[in-house]
């Protein structure tokens, strides 16, 4: 049931698997919206949720780094059943393989350590197609270390450690954004938000360490602000955002949780609500802003 009776919004979901992609999806369900969940392969929480709602809930399995024309494809069949989405949300990242049970390192290592694609990716990449991705494909992507924590010097930065976490962390969203250039008309009222970090700001890095992941953020905030730029024009009437979501509970921060007092560890369900009050929030003229989950706008 809708919150509000105007609030029935079309939302567009990437990394919905994730620990905070599937609480944006169940919240924005919760009120309300109409979701599409794209993720590389659904978790059982997600597929049950499908089941428990299916005419408010679709997903696309899909891995956005594939093939760009098929990616596509699929989401202009989405938006010709559905419509145009009204906020569109990249929940999508990565800091670590550091446990096995992490959704990457279940997902997308163990299937590079394999030299081969998701099953999502082989079941829609269609025989003899020529790949014409802009961004490096999954199989070409190179393989880094089970177990690889975030680097605390500068030794230990790795060029496959530091391109997975600019393909995680950076070239989602600028695929991402390819597709809604492409496909979406130029007077649509649309938000487009990705989950950035604190720790991609530089104004307020003064602990160091976490090279890859700060560098992968830091670019992902300078690639949103671009994007604002460009999008003044092509789009007037959408608004480009980063978002810290705070330090959430899911498989990303599990390794750090110890440093972190209780207070400041937040539920997902909690960040889903604070996200989705920010992107609510927010308005074309602001577009190009770093904001904090509280609604407040960091320093770059
Ligand atoms: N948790 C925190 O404390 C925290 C703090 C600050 C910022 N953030 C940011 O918030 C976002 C969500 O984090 P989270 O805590 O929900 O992490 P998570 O539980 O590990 O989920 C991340 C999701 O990102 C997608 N993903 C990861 N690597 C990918 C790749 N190489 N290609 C395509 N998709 C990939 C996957 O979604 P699918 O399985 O659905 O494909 C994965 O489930 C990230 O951008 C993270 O940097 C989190």
């Amino acid at each position: 049931m809708s919150r509000r009776a105007d609030a029935v919004k079309k939302v567009m979901i990437v990394g919905s698997s994730g620990g905070i992609g599937m609480a944006l999806v169940r919240y924005c369900l919760e009120i309300g919206c109409q979701v599409a969940a794209l993720t590389r392969s659904p978790s059982p929480a997600l597929a049950a949720l499908q089941q428990a709602v299916p005419n408010r809930l679709a997903i696309v399995e899909c891995d956005l780094l594939d093939h760009q024309p098929q990616v596509e494809a699929r989401l202009s069949l989405l938006f010709a059943r559905y419509g145009y989405p009204d906020w569109i949300i990249n929940a999508a990242g990565f800091l670590h393989a550091g446990t096995t049970s992490h959704s990457d390192l279940h997902k997308g290592l163990k299937d590079g350590l394999n030299k081969g694609a998701s099953v999502a990716h082989i079941k829609s990449e269609p025989p003899n197609l020529p790949n014409q991705s802009k961004i490096p494909t999954a199989s070409t992507q190179p393989l880094i270390a089970q177990c690889q924590m975030p680097e605390k010097r500068l030794s230990e930065i790795t060029p496959a450690f530091l391109e997975h976490n600019l393909r995680a962390n950076l070239y989602l969203s600028i695929a991402l954004a390819q597709c809604c250039e492409n496909l979406l008309p130029r007077s649509t009222p649309f938000r487009f938000a990705s989950l950035s970090a604190m720790v991609g700001s530089i104004a307020d890095n003064h602990s160091g360490g976490w090279y890859s992941y700060r560098i992968s953020k830091a670019a992902l905030n300078m690639f949103l602000k671009t994007l604002s730029l460009e999008w003044q024009r092509q789009f007037p009437n959408a608004c480009v955002a980063a978002i810290h979501p705070g330090t959430t509970d899911t498989q990303l921060s599990v390794p750090f949780q110890s440093r972190i007092t209780a207070s400041k560890l937040y539920s997902s369900d909690i960040s889903a609500r604070r996200i989705v009050s920010v992107i609510e929030s927010m308005t074309p003229e602001q577009s190009g802003r770093f904001y904090h989950w509280d609604g407040s706008v960091l320093s770059w």
